[in-house]
């Protein structure tokens, strides 16, 4: 069966704005989604694979053990899954599921096409459909054959919510509630754990996770003819106790200006760049969180140290 790629992505104009907003606010920052270019992409994928970083493993291997309790569950329907990051996820789910076609939202087409080329050639009876798009601000799914009438099962794994602050994961469950029309979502979260070991895992002793954030800088500068030398940003992470958070910033070594789409901004020595943050929620947060937004958690399963979860969630009413 053909893959299908469908192309939403936010155009350069946006991307401009969208940056000047992030330069102007105090502290700077941009937004996560902008680290995931076609080398974010390869660099995410390799954070993956740091010893430091065992929440993908972890989630893998929960998805992979719970997976016929979960198709159980789930019952029929297409899948959606919210960032397509790593397939291996939902291959499980979708050998026990069974849908009738799988749609995969993302930022990178790069991520998209080679994720669905590799998931098509085992799940022959799929249709794959991916859209390329900013999918916290998608509110319906195209028009496609293969979605008319069909009850739709979404997927968000890999605590990719936590990159949202907290009003803002709000409102994308509750767009995600939308989108889903009425069909329930499987939740992946991190959870707050030993601040030495998350601080680690957001910053390994490859660099892998600093020449991730530095490549955001390598973007700007190609996508909007920017002038920045990467090597002056140093990388740091840093739990943030009362935000149950890691905060990723790039800190500015040396007072110096840059330009980007024709702007200069000046940064002042130790000046900081947040790249993202990753919030982490306990069991009860998550609980608040999905309330907050309409949704109500009817299943959870999690690892031994109970470091991970996924979470089942249904419309609240
Ligand atoms: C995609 N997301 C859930 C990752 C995280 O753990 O917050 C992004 C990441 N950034 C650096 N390391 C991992």
């Amino acid at each position: 069966m053909s893959i299908e790629l469908i192309d939403l992505q936010p155009a350069v104009a946006d991307l401009v704005q969208l940056v000047r907003d992030g330069m102007r606010a105090r502290p700077r920052q941009l937004p996560a989604w902008l680290l995931y270019d076609a080398e974010g992409s390869r660099l995410f994928s390799k954070i993956c694979e740091q010893p430091e970083y065992g929440l993908t493993r972890t989630e893998i291997a929960l998805l992979k053990d719970h997976a016929d309790d979960i198709a159980r569950t789930a019952g029929h329907g297409v899948v959606v899954e919210f960032g397509i990051g790593n397939a291996r996820k939902v291959d499980p789910l979708l050998s026990t599921i069974q849908p009738p076609a799988f749609v995969a939202l993302d930022i990178s087409p790069s991520a998209l096409e080679q994720s669905l080329t590799g998931l098509a050639g085992s799940h022959p009876n799929t249709a794959m459909v991916g859209i390329c798009c900013d999918h916290s601000h998608l509110t319906d799914l195209p028009e496609h054959p293969r979605l008319n009438g069909q009850r739709r099962i979404g997927f968000f794994p890999g605590s990719s919510l936590g990159n949202f602050l907290r009003n803002d994961a709000v409102r994308v469950l509750r767009q995600f509630r939308q989108l889903l029309a009425g069909g329930p979502l499987l939740l992946g979260l991190d959870q707050p754990r030993d601040p030495t070991a998350l601080e680690a895992a957001y910053d390994d002793a490859a660099g892998v996770s600093a020449a991730f954030a530095r490549n955001l800088l390598s973007r700007l500068n190609r996508d909007l003819q920017g002038t920045i030398d990467p090597q002056r940003f140093a990388y740091r992470a840093v739990w943030q106790e009362a935000e149950q958070r890691i905060e990723m910033a790039l800190v500015s070594r040396c007072e110096q200006s840059i330009e980007l789409a024709g702007e200069t901004w000046t940064f002042q020595a130790h000046e900081r760049l947040i790249t993202e943050h990753s919030l982490k929620y306990s069991p009860a947060a998550a609980a608040d969180l999905a309330a907050a937004a309409g949704w109500r958690i009817q299943r959870r399963w999690h690892d031994r140290d109970d470091s991970f979860s996924l979470h089942w969630l249904e419309p609240a009413d």
